[in-house]
């Protein structure tokens, strides 16, 4: 069984990535750290608390992690999107998990859980890169039990939270450009570009609620962003980021990859936490960045009826 950590800033499309992943019981998923993001980083860690409640996931260890971006520059939430709770509304509706968060930090209980395994481990991350980051830093030899991390994040034709730049790049570009273009950690990026291709119709919505509880408490959550995603795209279809990402994590090849040299914006002007590919193919001097695998392509009804085949399995 695939052994799985989740790294996430609950989040509506978060709440998705994390059911999918705790659906079924085929993945070993072993730790869920926590960052701020949408939402302040205590939030986050109840909404994770909350929503693994709600998966059945009584005992699985949940650590909080950073409470800001490595830099401290000020921060804008995404309560327009996640509402102010970080459950569209729905967070005091659902119970807090009798199991309380660890008591020590995330990066050290993600650095002890990732020794403690005999083999490689996933990593999926739908926020921040903060936590990563740092375990790079402060623990070098943990990370390099990372078999491969997932990131949710980037766009290359532009951004949502800036014209240029993806929320959660945005949000700590020096801890992303560490991550995805210092380290030689072996990243995929899950992408805006790739993500709101993927968007899910009202049908579909209404299958995952036949699927049970956590179906219908997945609807509840994501209720408030139809007319949101109404107005961005001109039709009625929900973006579920995160869950796109976890999906490529859990079946992995999914979304098919494109080897791509990607660098992030760390400075200060307009387009900081920008996402930059460099698919030149004649140039002078070397490229800047990293060689990443991009997801690039994929089949959205495969995806679509995956996902709800394995909500079906609990
Ligand atoms: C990403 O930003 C967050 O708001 C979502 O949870 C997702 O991880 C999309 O840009
Ligand atoms: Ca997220």
């Amino acid at each position: 069984m695939l052994p799985l950590i989740i790294d996430t800033d609950p989040g509506v499309d978060d709440a998705f990535g994390l059911a999918l992943a705790a659906a079924g019981a085929k993945v070993d998923l072993r730790l869920v750290t926590t960052t701020y993001g949408n939402v302040p980083g205590e939030r986050t860690a109840g909404n994770a608390l909350r929503v693994l409640e709600m998966c059945g996931c009584a005992e699985l260890p949940v650590a909080r992690g950073a409470d800001g971006p490595l830099a401290g520059h000020s921060l804008r939430a995404a309560e327009y999107v996640h509402g102010r709770d970080g459950l569209g509304g729905q967070a005091g509706r659902m119970p807090l998990r009798a199991r309380p968060v660890e008591p020590r930090p995330a990066v050290e209980v993600l650095a002890g859980t990732l020794l403690a395994s005999d083999e490689p481990v996933t990593v999926v991350a739908l926020g921040p890169l903060t936590n990563v980051a740092t375990l790079l830093a402060e623990h070098p030899e943990a990370a390099g039990r990372i078999g491969r991390l997932v990131v949710m994040g980037g766009g290359f034709r532009g951004g949502n939270v800036t014209a240029s730049a993806e929320f959660n790049i945005w949000c700590d570009p020096e801890a992303a450009r560490r991550v995805i273009v210092r380290s030689d950690l072996a990243v995929t990026l899950v992408p805006l570009d790739l993500t709101h291709r993927a968007g899910v119709s009202e049908e579909w919505m209404a299958a995952l609620v036949a699927t049970g509880a956590v179906g219908e408490g997945l609807s509840r959550i994501a209720a408030g962003n139809w007319a949101m995603y109404e107005r961005m795209l001109g039709e009625r279809r929900l973006i579920i980021h995160d869950l796109v990402a976890v999906a490529e994590a859990v079946w992995p090849g999914i979304l098919r990859p494109e080897r791509v040299w990607v660098d992030v914006e760390d400075g200060h002007g307009p387009a900081r936490g920008a996402t930059l590919a460099d698919r030149r193919r004649y140039r002078q001097g070397p490229r800047e960045g990293r060689e990443i695998d991009v997801a690039a392509d994929f089949d959205a009804a495969d995806l679509h009826e995956r996902i709800l085949a394995r909500f079906g399995d609990r």
